[in-house]
């Protein structure tokens, strides 16, 4: 019997609604990063963590792969949630690479990641992030249509307006995973 927990940071929400529905789906405790402390994971088997993704990078990942290289009897489980399309193998694969730089050869074993899409609401940004996006599109605009990434189309098409592209059914692999490689979890 294994027992997990989900972990996460979000700025704007979508990664949140993702661990909740998670959580809720495993009946596994749930918990904002800030909210927990390192040994307070040792109860933990399987570990669940999910951040969003700004500019390439995903919220918090650093320092949980690295709070995870002294745990290599759990479980790590990793969820990205950005705005663009996951199914999309370069968009996932650039987050991916990401990731791995800051993993050993021996934590990289015992890592499993997925990929969710979030949303964004222009109205709702931050005046820092809001400044960050319009300095990107300025630069995407000026690119050829043809030139553009599909990471950076989604940007470019998303820009200014409130997009939703949050998906419970999404969830369905990482429970699957979970069950499947984990046992049956303690409730
Ligand atoms: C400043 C900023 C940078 C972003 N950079 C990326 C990015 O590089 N790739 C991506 O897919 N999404 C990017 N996004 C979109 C976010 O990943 C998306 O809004 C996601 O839902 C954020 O998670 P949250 O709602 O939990 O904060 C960016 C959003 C902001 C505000």
């Amino acid at each position: 019997m294994k027992n997990a927990v989900v972990i996460y940071e979000s700025k704007y929400g979508s990664t949140k609604k993702y661990a909740q529905w998670i959580a809720e789906e495993l009946s596994c405790d749930l918990f904002e990063r800030k909210q927990i402390k390192k040994d307070a994971l040792k109860q933990y088997d399987v570990i669940i963590y999910g951040g969003g993704v700004y500019a390439g990078k995903v919220s918090g990942a650093e320092a949980v792969i690295k709070a995870f290289h002294t745990m290599q009897d759990k479980s790590l489980i990793l969820f990205t949630c950005g705005l663009s399309d996951p199914k999309d193998v370069q968009n996932a694969e650039s987050v991916e690479t990401v990731l791995r730089q800051k993993m050993t050869a021996d934590t990289e074993k015992n890592v499993k990641i997925f990929h969710f899409r979030g949303g964004i609401d222009y109205s709702q940004l931050s005046f820092a992030d809001r400044s960050i996006m319009s300095m990107l599109i300025k630069i995407l605009q000026k690119k050829e249509p043809g030139m553009l990434t599909a990471q950076e189309r989604d940007m470019l098409d998303s820009y200014g307006k409130a997009v939703d592209l949050t998906d419970r059914a999404a969830i369905q692999p990482l429970i699957a995973y979970v069950q499947e490689q984990c046992g049956s979890l303690e409730q």
